[in-house]
């Protein structure tokens, strides 16, 4: 039997970033025991995973957060010291059409885990950590300038949003009333591989493959900054081991996109990799209804973490995206599985 010096769990690790942290960590620390907890859920897929699966330090756990029986016991009978908490609903036109999904998962299921990690610690914290991963979203809306820093105002105008900022806010208020050791992350938008195709980058490749229209939400002027998952990962390894308790730290690519000049790269991209005429696919781009409340410009300023941490993005837009398109183009039984099924009903309902 194996004697690790840390036993940690970390929530959603089926998911898109989860399996870059479940893996990064699993690898890297053969001295903790990782606990993978998720519901797997339509985003949730164990084939993210599958290369670290018979890892002697790894165990999969199928459970729901918003279960609070079931995460109460799991806890006491793991004691685990430090909780890297990423499970959510995560897709802001899902949560246009059910909110109350988001409540339940992202509220109270983070609302369980605080009393469950609360619970086992009992004021005595120390080596303890309470990690939530969070979004850039909760600040809001950017006008055309300025950047989000850790000391930006609440102003979440999604109920994705909403669910985050909420959690953000019980996760410190538990550091501040109870003195649980806490360090929060709000990201920028991630792009990779395993990424769900509900979301831009990973749709648009799907629907490029397939000759499908792409389509662009209202004008396609909104901005958001990117930044590769695995130099996320990078990030919450750090922070989960060198950041400051009760501190916030926001992650980001330095890396700002329209819409619109994001996916007339991505078609030139999968035109000269798929050996299709150039601006064949840009010919696929349909300007479609807006998202309701479609924020405008996201923009991180990842200063504090550069400065504090010495982190910083390791991989350029242009690798990144080209990494990312061969990895789909590479894995397309993975892709076929994720979109046949429900897929299907989703984005008929969504697209029609
Ligand atoms: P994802 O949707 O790809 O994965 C979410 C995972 O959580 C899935 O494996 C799912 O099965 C699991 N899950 C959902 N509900 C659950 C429940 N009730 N109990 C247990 N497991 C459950 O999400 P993602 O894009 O990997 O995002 C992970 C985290 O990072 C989220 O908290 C999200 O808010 C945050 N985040 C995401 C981005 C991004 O660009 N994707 C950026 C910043 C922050
Ligand atoms: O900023 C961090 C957030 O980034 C994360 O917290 C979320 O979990 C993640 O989903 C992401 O949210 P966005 O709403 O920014 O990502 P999405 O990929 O859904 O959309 C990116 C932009 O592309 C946004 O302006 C909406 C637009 N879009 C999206 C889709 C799915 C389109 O124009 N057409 C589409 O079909």
């Amino acid at each position: 039997m194996a004697n690790y010096n840390k036993k940690i769990v970390i929530t959603g690790g089926a998911g898109f970033i989860g399996s870059h942290v479940v893996r990064l960590f699993v690898n890297k620390y053969p001295n903790y025991q990782i606990f993978n907890l998720d519901s797997l859920t339509y985003a949730g897929n164990l084939e993210n995973i599958a290369d670290i699966e018979k890892k002697e330090n790894y165990q999969f756990i199928k459970g729901d957060i918003t279960d609070a029986d079931f995460i109460n016991q799991l806890f006491d009978k793991h004691k685990f010291d430090g909780v890297i908490h990423l499970a959510a609903e995560s897709h802001v036109d899902r949560s246009i059409s059910d909110p109350l999904a988001f409540v339940k998962t992202n509220v109270i299921g983070t609302m369980n885990l605080l009393n469950a990690a609360k619970s086992i610690w009992a004021n005595n914290y120390e080596r303890k950590r309470f990690y939530h991963v969070s979004t850039d979203e909760v600040y809001g809306s950017l006008g055309a300038t300025g950047l989000f820093t850790e000391t930006t105002s609440y102003d979440p105008n999604s109920p994705y949003s909403a669910s985050k900022a909420s959690s953000d806010h019980f996760v410190r208020a538990y550091g501040e009333t109870y003195g649980l050791p806490y360090v929060i992350t709000n990201c920028s938008n991630n792009y990779g591989p395993n990424h769900f195709p509900e979301k831009l980058i990973p749709l648009f490749i799907n629907n490029i493959i397939e000759k499908k229209s792409l389509p662009v939400y209202g004008d396609g002027k909104y901005t958001r900054d990117w930044l590769f998952v695995k130099d996320h990962a990078v990030a919450i390894d750090l922070v989960f081991h060198e950041g400051k308790n009760h501190e916030t730290y926001n992650i980001g690519g330095f890396n700002e996109w329209q819409n619109i000049d994001l996916v007339k790269l991505l078609c030139k991209k999968m035109d000269e990799k798929l050996g299709r005429i150039a601006g064949e696919s840009e010919e696929l781009i349909t300007y479609v209804k807006d998202r309701p409340g479609h924020d405008l410009r996201y923009a991180i300023d990842a200063s504090k973490i550069n400065r504090e941490l010495g982190w910083k993005p390791s991989v350029t837009f242009e690798e990144g995206l080209g990494q990312t398109i061969d990895w789909y183009l590479a894995n397309e039984t993975w892709l076929k599985n994720v979109t046949s099924g429900d897929y299907q009903h989703y984005y008929e309902k969504q697209y029609s």
